[in-house]
């Protein structure tokens, strides 16, 4: 949903899905035997995309596991990489709109004022616009469609304020 609203928007979409980079937890002295290509892949990835919308679940009151994993490994300096040795290098500039979604009442808003400092302490700028999806499992039809034209809307607001933002902050002076 997001992505077709990106597409719909005039947007160049990437869909990732964070599982199928597999990569293994996050701990320093592993790094030291060397960063993992998929880690690599996904700074690219990051960089090369101005604007971007996160979707995830909230575990135990806050975003998962895997997205911490992966944002970890994302911003840590490849050693003796000098095209990375920068971490926030893949994050600096880049437009993040906020989605959650879980079966309970909050839809995970509560993750989302987790995820939020740790975006903007990798200079991330958020949008003001963010959206948390109640009782997912029954939001979508048989064909992957949010159902409810409210919460289209919502999603639809926070992509296109992401893009609006990439595009004025990535606009030429
Ligand atoms: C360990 C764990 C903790 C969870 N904690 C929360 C929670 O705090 N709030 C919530 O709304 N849902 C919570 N859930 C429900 C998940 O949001 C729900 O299972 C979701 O569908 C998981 O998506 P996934 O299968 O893509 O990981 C939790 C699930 C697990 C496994």
């Amino acid at each position: 949903m997001a992505a077709d609203a990106g597409r719909a928007a005039g947007a160049q979409v990437t869909h990732l899905e964070l599982a199928d980079f597999d990569l293994p937890l996050y701990n320093a002295d592993l790094e030291a035997r060397g960063t993992p290509d998929n880690a690599r892949r996904l700074k690219e990835i990051f960089h090369a995309h101005p604007a971007w919308i996160i979707c995830s679940p909230e575990y135990n009151g806050s975003y998962t596991g895997l997205l911490k994993n992966t944002l970890d490994w994302a911003s840590s300096p490849i050693k003796g990489d000098p095209e990375w040795s920068s971490g926030t290098k893949p994050f600096v500039g880049k437009v993040v709109g906020l989605l959650s979604a879980s079966p309970g009442a909050l839809g995970g808003l509560r993750s989302l004022s987790h995820l939020s400092p740790l975006l903007l302490n990798l200079q991330c700028w958020l949008t003001p616009k963010q959206y948390a999806l109640s009782k997912a499992a029954e939001a979508f039809d048989d064909k992957g469609q949010l159902i409810s034209g409210l919460a289209q809307a919502a999603v639809q607001g926070v992509v296109e304020q992401a893009l609006h933002g990439a595009r004025k902050l990535h606009a030429p002076d």
